[in-house]
């Protein structure tokens, strides 16, 4: 079976691939590269033994991707081809739109024309805002996020499920809650773009001396430590998720359509401070820190309910934080190294 994996050098396009190939499916990249590298696509290869074949182009390219599906026969697609900086899409809020919307509307334009099913979206935690319960189910109210990335994950989920309806298609929307960690074989990581907003990067560059000092965003929050509290998943484990959720469809053979929504997360809350001292002991290293004020738009507390996706997917998070921070440093270690 081919898999089209937009985003497919990206972050966790990139651990997904890894587990798909593991798997025995063939996968069709399409990657803009406008936040991913070219290496990335040889190491891909260097770990699994088999190289994917990749096309360089941006998703709004309507006529390229149509040669893409008219070159291979796609079975499906895990769609993480989408822009992610929080920060920036409310300065950009129609490029945020127009990238993220227009990718995916035409990605189901070929798919509804050529009776393909089976189509992952990587959604997020975000579409819950600040969740009332603790943990987090998938039948808690969707709030409106506050950022415009939020919005377009929140609006993705609406046009597939009407699509998935209209057109009797099969489709799993997948709601991550913090990804983090790195390849163990340390050639796969996250690589941020200029200052990193998200903590774990930016635990590692302080870490490594690029940045000085950590702010931790508000440590007067109503949690164990004042710190704000959430869950953070490692990326493997949720790499394995995609394949678990695609392979469910895939089995699926009803002509109904399907729409599986699941949260990603490992079930446990961690404090900003937690994870700089799981970080400081997994990696005997020092992370120089300061109290800042609260971050607009943060919330104080989000962990997930995984049982859904452990019960219908046999899949669970199985990676200690510990663990998942060790495999940060020796991503670093290995750009440490790439750039000298
Ligand atoms: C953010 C996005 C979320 C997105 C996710 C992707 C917001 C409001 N939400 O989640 O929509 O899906 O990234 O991974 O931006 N922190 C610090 N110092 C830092 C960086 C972060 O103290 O330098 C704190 C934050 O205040 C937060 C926690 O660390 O409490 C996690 O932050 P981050 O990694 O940015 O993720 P989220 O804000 O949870």
């Amino acid at each position: 079976m081919t898999i089209l994996v937009t985003g497919g050098l990206g972050y966790i396009g990139s651990h997904t691939v890894v587990e798909l190939l593991n798997n025995d499916f063939e996968v069709v990249i399409v990657d803009d590269l406008s936040n991913s590298e070219r290496f990335i696509l040889n190491n891909i290869q260097e770990i699994t033994g088999k190289k994917p074949v990749f096309y360089p182009f941006d998703l709004r390219r309507k006529e390229l991707l149509a040669q893409v599906f008219d070159a291979h026969q796609i079975d499906g697609c895990i769609n993480f081809a989408a822009s992610k900086a929080v920060g920036e899409s409310q300065l950009k809020p129609v490029d945020y739109y127009e990238n993220n919307l227009f990718s995916l509307i035409n990605i189901l334009q070929e798919f509804k024309t050529r009776e393909i099913s089976n189509f992952i979206f990587s959604s997020s935690c975000t579409v819950y805002g600040q969740a009332d319960v603790m943990p987090i189910d998938e039948n808690a109210p969707l709030k409106m996020p506050e950022s415009v990335y939020g919005k377009t994950k929140q609006m993705g989920e609406q046009i597939l499920i009407d699509f998935a309806k209209a057109y009797h298609r099969k489709i799993s929307v997948l709601r991550y809650f913090n990804p983090i960690g790195a390849h163990p074989s340390g050639k796969l990581g996250e690589l941020p773009i200029g200052v990193p907003d998200n903590l774990v990067p930016y635990v590692m560059q302080t870490a490594a001396g690029i940045r000085e000092k950590l702010s931790i965003w508000g440590d007067n929050y109503p949690t164990q430590d004042g710190t704000a509290v959430r869950d953070y998943i490692y990326v493997v484990d949720l790499a394995k998720a995609h394949v678990a959720a695609l392979k469910k469809l895939i089995e699926d053979t009803s002509a109904e359509a399907v729409v599986d929504t699941y949260n990603l997360g490992t079930g446990k809350g961690s404090s900003v401070l937690e994870v700089v001292k799981a970080f400081e002991k997994a990696n005997n290293v020092e992370v120089p820190y300061k109290i800042c004020s609260r971050r607009e738009g943060d919330i104080t507390i989000a962990y997930a309910n995984p049982e859904k996706a452990e019960r219908e997917l046999n899949w669970k998070s199985e990676t200690s934080l510990e663990e998942s921070l060790r495999t940060v440093w020796e991503w670093q270690k290995y750009l440490n190294a790439r750039n000298s």
